[in-house]
């Protein structure tokens, strides 16, 4: 059997760190990490992800304040409070919840945050520093990725790594992280995305695979090479009548049959997902001590 990545458990270790730290900063009487979150909108998703997240920081002992806005706000209040929320300086780290209504500029949001502030590491300043291996915050599912293979001490150095998916905030950052100099990294790095050809025959050549394309079950057996370690970053609700809820969740990867020949797999749920809160709140612990800037 292969060894199964625990995401759940290693982000409840990270939190706990992260706890322990904030408790140390309150000893020393310094400034306490505060996460401010804007949500615009009632979407429901989104809405449990911030929730999600706000709950996190009072665990751990982090300050958070959630700003909401209705849907209808017009692009200009929005900047405007971005740029209230820059200029506050009890406020370390800022994120503006994604999708946001149509009729407002995800990049001329994303392009006010303070790159001091931007903790969810999506503004041209933090990309880019992150490309040049700078310190930088790095998105929240990229950096629980590294924190995983990291944990689990995966050999990356000299492996083929195949990210399949080429989106801004996961395959895209996720190739350059692990062909740079360094650990996790010094891989041999193949991008490949909705136009790729040969992509099961390249898929089978991937010492570590990792998967971001949004397509439930994608990746099966067939497609994996015998010993080779699988990150699944989909989730996906699929109807199950036999569950209390009515669905369960499902990967980009059909577990059961690739686990088999995996030498190491992420599960879903319990895989990548819950690494990305701990990924937000230690890019906010870093922002409060001023680690990157
Ligand atoms: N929507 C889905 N994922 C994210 C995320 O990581 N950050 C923000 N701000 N919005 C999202």
């Amino acid at each position: 059997m292969p060894t199964i990545i625990d995401g759940k458990k290693t982000s409840q270790d990270i939190k706990n760190e992260i706890a322990a730290r904030v408790a140390e900063i309150k000893s020393e009487g310094g400034k306490i990490p505060h996460l401010a979150a804007i949500l615009v909108g009632n979407d429901g998703a989104s809405q449990t992800y911030v929730g999600a997240k706000v709950k996190a920081c009072h665990e751990i002992g982090f300050e958070s304040t959630l700003v909401r806005m209705e849907d209808t706000v017009s692009e200009e209040e929005l900047l405007a409070k971005v740029e209230e929320i820059n200029e506050n300086p009890d406020i370390d780290g800022l994120i503006v919840q994604l999708p946001l209504p149509k009729h407002i500029s995800v990049e001329k949001v994303t392009d006010k945050i303070k790159p001091e502030k931007d903790v969810d590491g999506f503004t041209p300043a933090n990309v880019g520093r992150m490309a040049l291996n700078w310190p930088a915050y790095v998105a929240a599912t990229p950096y629980g990725i590294v924190e995983l293979l990291k944990r689990y001490q995966i050999e990356t150095s000299g492996k083929h790594c195949v990210v399949i998916g080429r989106s801004h905030i996961v395959g895209s950052p996720m190739s350059i992280l692990m062909a740079r100099n360094g650990y996790p990294g010094n891989a041999t790095v193949t991008l490949t995305h909705s136009r790729t050809q040969n992509l099961k025959e390249i898929a089978q050549t991937a010492d570590i695979l990792i998967v971001a394309l949004g397509k439930p079950e994608f990746v099966t057996a067939d497609m994996v090479k015998p010993g080779a370690v699988v990150i699944d970053v989909g989730i996906h609700r699929v109807e199950d009548s036999s569950k209390k809820s009515g669905f369960r969740l499902i990967g980009d990867v059909k577990f059961d049959e690739v686990a088999e020949k995996a030498s190491a797999i992420t599960p879903v749920p319990g895989g990548v997902g819950p690494m990305t809160i701990a990924s937000l709140l230690y890019n906010t612990l870093l922002a409060a001590e001023r680690k990157v800037y």
